[in-house]
C-alpha cells in the first residue's frame, strides 16, 4: 500500500463535538489535543514522516474572546505538558505561522520546543499557529523581494513557511466540510484531498486508516 510521506490536516469539528455534549467549545478543543496526540502516534506507526496540522488560523482571532483565550490557554498547557513526552517518543516539533501576534510567553515556548526536539527523526509535527495560506505566500514574496531576487516559483518555494518539509501528499479535512479554508494554498497544489465526516475529536486510528486506504487507491 502506498503511504503518504506528508499528511496535512484541517482538524475541524471540535465545536460541534462539544455542543453535542452540552459542553463549552473549549472542551472540544481540549479533546482535539487528545485526538492530535493519538493521530501523531498512528501516523508514525503507519510510516508517515511529516504531519502538518492547522491549530489556529489567521481568521480564528475573530472567534469569541472566551474561545480565543481558551485556545491560548490550551496551547500553553500543551507546551508545558506535551512537548517532553513527544520528545521522548522521537517527535520533532515545528511551529509554522506568523509569530508577531502571539505573546512573548508563547513565542518562547515555541522556540524552546523546537530546540529540544530538533534532532528527532521519527516524525515531524508541524503545528500551524496563526497561519494562513495567503499570509504564507505574501511573507515568502516579501522575503524574496527583500533579497532583491526575481519572484519565481522556485524562489517563493524556498521561502514558504513549510520549506523545511516540502508539500503534503495528502490533505485530510475532518468535520464534514469540503473547503481548504486558507490552509496550505501553495503547498496543496497537487495533494490528494480526502474528507472525513468524523468530527476531529472522533478521528481515531480507524478513521486514519480509511483515509490512508482512499489515498492508496488513488495512487494505484
Ligand atoms: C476547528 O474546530 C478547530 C480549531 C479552530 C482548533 C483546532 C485545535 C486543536 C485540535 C487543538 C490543538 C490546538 C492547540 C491550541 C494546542 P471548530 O471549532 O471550527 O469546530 P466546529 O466546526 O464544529 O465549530
Amino acid at each position: 500500500m502506498s503511504i503518504p510521506q506528508h499528511i496535512a490536516v484541517v482538524m475541524d469539528g471540535n465545536g460541534r463535538w462539544a455542543r453535542q455534549r452540552y459542553l463549552p467549545r473549549v472542551a472540544g478543543h481540549r479533546q482535539g489535543v487528545e485526538s492530535l496526540r493519538r493521530c501523531v502516534r498512528a501516523c508514525e506507526a503507519s510510516g508517515v514522516k511529516v504531519l502538518t496540522v492547522f491549530a489556529f488560523s489567521s481568521e480564528n482571532w475573530n472567534r469569541p474572546e472566551e474561545e480565543v483565550s481558551g485556545l491560548m490557554d490550551l496551547l500553553i498547557t500543551a507546551l508545558s505538558g506535551e512537548v517532553k513526552p513527544s520528545h521522548e517518543s522521537g517527535v520533532k516539533i515545528c511551529f509554522v505561522g506568523d509569530r508577531s501576534r502571539v505573546s512573548e510567553r508563547v513565542r518562547a515556548g515555541f522556540t524552546k520546543a523546537e530546540k529540544l526536539t530538533e534532532g528527532n527523526q521519527k516524525i515531524t509535527l508541524n503545528v500551524c499557529f496563526n497561519y494562513g495560506g495567503r499570509w504564507d505566500i505574501a511573507q515568502a514574496a516579501r522575503k524574496v523581494a527583500a533579497q532583491g531576487k526575481e519572484i519565481t516559483e522556485e524562489a517563493l518555494e524556498a521561502e514558504m513557511a513549510t520549506a523545511h518539509v516540502g508539500d503534503p501528499d495528502l490533505l485530510i479535512r475532518t468535520g464534514g466540510e469540503y473547503r481548504i479554508s486558507n490552509f496550505l494554498l501553495w503547498q496543496c497544489a497537487y495533494s490528494e484531498l480526502v474528507f472525513s465526516d468524523k468530527l476531529w475529536p472522533d478521528f481515531d486510528e480507524a478513521a486514519l486508516d480509511t483515509a490512508l486506504e482512499e489515498y492508496a487507491q488513488r495512487e494505484r
